[in-house]
This record gives C-alpha cells, sequence and structure tokens, in this order.
C-alpha cells in the first residue's frame, strides 16, 4: 500500500495505532469454514437486550425518514431526572467512544497532553493521538500489588500531570483490567487534580460494580465542576450494536461538548430504545445477577485449573497464561470460541474473556483446558 496520503496527515494520526475490535463471529466462521461459534471478546451483555428496548426500536422503526432530534430531547430529559441532574448536564454521544472524542477535541491541541494509566481502556490514546495532543501515561499498580495488581495507581497519575494538561482519563472499573479504584481513592484522586484539568470519568461498566463502590454521580458533580462522567448503554443495557451513550457534566462543559458533536451522532432507533431500557429495572437486576453468578463460576473454574487472573468488577475477566496468550488465543479460535488477546495494551500473557452465559462459559473453561493442552 502506498502511503502518499499518509504523509499528508496530521503527525498525530501518523502515528496512531488503529482500535483493534474483538473478531467477529461471521469472520471466523467464514475463515475458518466452521459453525456455531460463540463470541467472548467485546464485552457485550450475553443476555440481549431488554424487551422494551425491542419494542421501542419497532414502534420507531417506520419513522426512520425523519432525522432524530439531534439533542435527544426525551432521552436526556429521563436521565437528568434518574441522577438529580438538571438535562442542560447531560450530552448524548453515539456510544460513550464519541464522548470520550469530544472531550480530547474540544480540550486537546498539540500543544497540551492527557494523562491516563497504563494499561487502560485503548480508546484513550487514539483520541489523544488523533487531537495531536501528548500522551502522559502513568505507572499502572506492579503485578504483584496486594489487592489491585496492574489496577490505576492515583499518586504516579497525579505526578504524571504537568502544565500542559488539560485531561485526565480514569476508567472505573478498567478495561481490559477489571480492576478499580475505592470511592474513597476515586473521589481523593479527582479532588487533587488541579482545577484546570478536565478529568473524564469512564464508567461504562458502573453497573456490573458493587453497590457500595458505585459514586454519587450528581453529588461528586456538584462539587467537581472540572468532572465529566461518562455512561454507556452499550454494556448492561445490551444495545452495543445501536451505539448509545452520555455525558454527565457542568451544564457549562456540556455546552462545550454541543459544540464539537455532530448535530446527529444519536438516532432515533438509539434514543428510542435507551429510554425504554431505562424503564426495565428489572432487565439490569437480572443481568447484574447473572453476571455475577458467570463470574464466580469462572473464577472458580480458573482456579481449579491452577490459573491466576486479575480482580474484576465488570463483566470479563483478564486470564494470566504467564507465557504468550496468542497461540491459545489461536487454538481457542480454532474451537469456535473467540476471546480477546491484550497484547495491543503491552500484556502479551493474557486473554481477557467476557463473561458469558452459562452455556457459553461452559463451552469457553472446556475449550480452554484443550487449547492450552495443544498450544503450551
Ligand atoms: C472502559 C470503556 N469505556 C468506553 C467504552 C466504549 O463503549 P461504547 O462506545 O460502546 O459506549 C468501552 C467499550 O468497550 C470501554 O471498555
Amino acid at each position: 500500500m502506498s502511503d502518499y496520503f499518509l504523509k499528508l496527515a496530521t503527525p498525530g494520526v501518523q502515528r496512531l495505532n488503529p482500535y483493534q475490535p474483538g473478531k467477529p463471529v461471521e469472520a471466523l466462521e467464514r475463515e475458518l469454514g466452521i459453525t456455531d461459534s460463540i463470541k467472548l471478546a467485546s464485552n457485550e451483555n450475553p443476555h440481549g437486550p431488554s424487551p422494551l428496548a425491542l419494542q421501542a426500536i419497532a414502534e420507531q422503526a417506520p419513522s426512520i425518514n425523519y432525522y432524530p432530534d439531534g439533542g435527544g430531547y426525551k432521552l436526556s430529559r429521563r436521565l437528568a431526572e434518574l441522577h438529580g441532574l438538571p438535562s442542560e448536564c447531560v450530552t448524548l454521544g453515539n456510544g460513550s467512544n464519541d464522548i470520550l472524542e469530544l472531550a480530547a477535541r474540544a480540550f486537546l491541541t498539540p500543544q497540551h497532553s492527557a494523562v491516563y494509566s497504563q494499561f487502560s481502556f485503548a480508546v484513550y490514546p487514539i483520541v489523544v493521538q488523533a487531537a495531536g495532543a501528548q500522551a502522559r501515561v502513568a505507572p499502572a499498580c506492579p503485578r504483584t500489588h496486594a489487592t489491585m495488581p496492574l489496577g490505576h495507581d492515583p499518586d504516579a497519575m497525579l505526578s504524571s500531570i504537568d502544565d500542559d494538561t488539560r485531561v485526565m482519563f480514569i476508567a472505573n472499573p478498567n478495561n481490559p483490567t477489571g480492576t478499580w479504584l475505592q470511592p474513597e481513592a476515586l473521589r481523593g484522586l479527582i479532588e487533587a487534580v488541579p482545577g484546570s484539568v478536565v478529568v473524564v470519568l469512564d464508567l461504562a461498566y458502573n453497573e456490573y460494580m458493587d453497590a457500595a463502590l458505585r459514586i454519587d454521580i450528581a453529588g461528586w458533580l456538584q462539587r467537581l465542576p472540572n468532572l465529566i462522567v461518562t455512561c454507556t448503554f452499550s454494556k448492561i443495557y445490551a444495545l452495543a450494536g445501536l451505539r448509545i451513550g452520555y455525558a454527565l457534566s457542568s451544564p457549562e462543559i456540556a455546552d462545550i461538548l454541543n459544540r464539537v458533536r455532530q448535530p446527529f451522532n444519536t438516532s432515533s432507533l438509539a434514543q428510542a430504545a435507551a429510554l425504554a431500557s431505562l424503564g426495565d429495572a428489572q432487565h439490569v437486576d437480572a443481568s447484574v445477577t447473572r453476571n455475577n453468578a458467570g463470574k464466580r463460576y469462572l473464577m472458580q473454574a480458573l482456579d481449579q485449573a491452577g490459573l491466576d487472573y486479575l480482580p474484576t468488577m465488570a463483566n470479563f475477566i483478564a486470564i494470566d497464561l504467564k507465557a504468550d496468550a496468542q497461540p491459545v488465543y489461536d487454538a481457542l479460535l480454532r474451537r469456535g470460541v473467540i476471546v480477546r488477546p491484550v497484547a495491543n495494551y503491552a500484556m502479551p500473557h493474557y486473554l481477557r474473556v467476557t463473561i458469558g452465559t452459562d452455556a457459553q462459559n461452559r463451552r469457553f473453561i472446556a475449550a480452554l483446558a484443550d487449547a492450552m493442552g495443544e498450544a503450551l
């Protein structure tokens, strides 16, 4: 391939490593000529969306000849109500990914830097580099850390801030590690960040965390004017394919995010499905219960197999194979099981597996034993 146009792209884009998504089932089946494969690679909710969301999509479908309500009035109002905030605090995004990018576009330039932890979500380096800004990657806790191996280290994150820093990204819990900060430590970290640094607190997996670890978002926003909280309908609400997420922030920051947002960044189907999902607390509770049961099953099975893994508060587990994980990943693919190698996160010994349905979890554990026998 010629690199003529690459040389014309901005320096940030030239250095950018594209995001590597989980392998789609269709691609694997096409390549290997197999059927009946399962994907545990992208931290989706394996139990599917709320029936209320499906019904809302069906009801909305005949009107897709019209543009959506760009600001998402009804959904924003409902989200604001649920969080106890004015609706001017809500910004809708094409997935929460969109919000991460809006924050970078709004606050970063080649003269600025962003801080995030080593081993944190792969989209942070992408949006920072695309804006031409510098990344300051704070060392994570060591693998030998007593409670949170490879987790965010608040002191290291604070000392990575310098005069040029405009944004800090914090994923809680973090992907791909699953690790988290206790609310007091998280609060202490954000309070210690200078007011000129916008803190993007990414709560994509918030609903999966134990209740005691979840924060009072509205209360924090009132006290911390430089805070943006991002949330998504892709995980617990099981709407990943529709692409919808949102930010909560001060009205002033929301106004800034809305200036860089595409006018119609969320579709009418996505808005309708998200709104309906918010009315189905039972779906959320059932998804949490099933995720916790799946997590217990997988952890027990991994313990029995003598395999190490990182602590997790999310819907996935990072398993430490203590050897190059790529051959095991490939051997799992041949058995129709797609997980996620995380060498691109500088974690080449780990495989990240999404917690699936009971049947998927059992199939993964059986396939893992076979794959390790073959590959290691
Ligand atoms: C930590 C984290 N943040 C944000 C996202 C983006 O999700 P979405 O754009 O689907 O809301 C993900 C997706 O995997 C994630 O793991």
